[in-house]
């Protein structure tokens, strides 16, 4: 890491991750052949966008201006003229961010105060306020990277093709009052990624589900649960007449029939959990999946590499992403699909 942030290169990406996770977002690249550079806490660069979506990478977008370190009105200048300069007509949803870490989180002000100064001086008409409809206005997110020791940027990336629509890829879920785990807030995450979710009616079962934090927001959908831990469950949800709790190991269980979802936050050894989750797409017994990797392990990527190849080689499974979501911790979140 370098002792001092350093500023990115126009014309090169700029990815932000998790604090502490830059040397596995940085390997990825590597072995992506982007030739990355780590810059600072949660930000590294590299040369272009790999095919596959780097694991560890919160967003991403292209260089367009570094700004020199000079007076807020200056660099608000600087940054709105290198965004009027952008090709294309496409309308902007303007966004800052600071990096997710201690020294970063302290200049969310400055980055809040040059975000409300660049928009003054850029023309209202082409400005979209409502990032949510980023993808089918055909938007660009125009971003002011503000980090530590004076370092400040503008990066570009379109909509349809950011890694996330919320600033910094930090997409917080509102905590609700009645969610009986934190857990909860990693799978509204998810769910908010995909096309569609599980609805009225949809059998979803559920490995690892105690205390219940996922099985209470499926159930919150209309779904029936299957949940599936030795644990026990939030009394309210063992009592739940759309929910069955089978108390036993996930790797004991086979269901009776066919699952539209199948959900899976087990804590368990990576590599054990993919192969479960093989079984459950080689055998057909179930069309979606939405799973918590757990990585405590120093060496992610080497796990992470084989837990995909697991998943679509050995389980068929497809479409599938592979994303440290923002509530994710030393974890990934998995999607996939497969047709029965
Ligand atoms: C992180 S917690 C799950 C939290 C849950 N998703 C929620 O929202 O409340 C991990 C769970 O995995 C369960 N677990 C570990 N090994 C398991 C196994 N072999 N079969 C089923 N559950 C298992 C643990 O009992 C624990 O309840």
């Amino acid at each position: 890491m370098p002792a001092q942030t350093q500023p990115p290169q126009v014309g090169r990406w700029l990815w932000t991750c998790r604090a502490g996770f830059e040397p596995h977002l940085f390997e990825e690249l590597a072995w992506a052949g982007m030739a990355p550079r780590l810059l600072g806490e949660a930000l590294v660069e590299s040369d272009s966008q790999p095919g596959l979506v780097p694991a560890f990478a919160r967003a991403a977008w292209r260089v367009v201006a570094s700004l020199p370190p000079g007076t807020p009105d200056v660099q608000a200048d600087a940054a709105a003229r290198a965004i009027v300069s952008l090709p294309g007509t496409a309308p902007w949803v303007l966004q800052s961010f600071t990096p997710d870490s201690p020294r970063g989180n302290t200049l969310a002000a400055v980055a809040e105060a040059l975000e409300a100064a660049v928009r003054t001086r850029l023309p209202s008409e082409r400005l979209l306020d409502d990032a949510a409809r980023a993808r089918e206005s055909g938007a660009r997110l125009v971003t002011l990277c503000v980090a530590p020791d004076g370092v400040t940027a503008v990066g570009a990336v379109s909509a349809r093709e950011a890694l996330s629509l919320a600033p910094g890829g930090r997409r917080r879920m509102r905590r609700e009052v009645e969610s009986p785990s934190r857990a909860a807030m990693k799978l509204e995450e998810a769910l908010d990624g995909l096309a569609f979710e599980p609805g009225r009616g949809d059998v979803c079962v559920d490995l690892g589900a105690a205390p219940g934090g996922w099985t209470q927001r499926l159930v919150a959908r209309g779904a029936k649960v299957v949940a599936v831990d030795p644990a026990k469950l939030m009394p309210e949800l063992a009592s739940n007449g759309r929910v069955k709790h089978i108390q036993e190991s996930a790797f004991s269980y086979a269901p009776e029939e066919p699952a539209d979802w199948l959900f899976c936050d087990m804590a368990w050894r990576p590599l054990e959990v993919a192969q479960l989750l093989a079984k459950w797409g080689r055998r057909g017994w179930a069309s979606h999946l939405v799973a918590n990797i757990k990585l405590p392990m120093k060496d992610k990527n080497p796990v992470l590499l084989r837990v995909r190849h697991t998943l679509v080689e050995e389980g068929g499974w497809e479409g599938l992403t592979v994303r440290q979501l923002y509530h994710d911790r030393d974890e990934v979140t998995v999607t996939a699909h497969r047709l029965r």
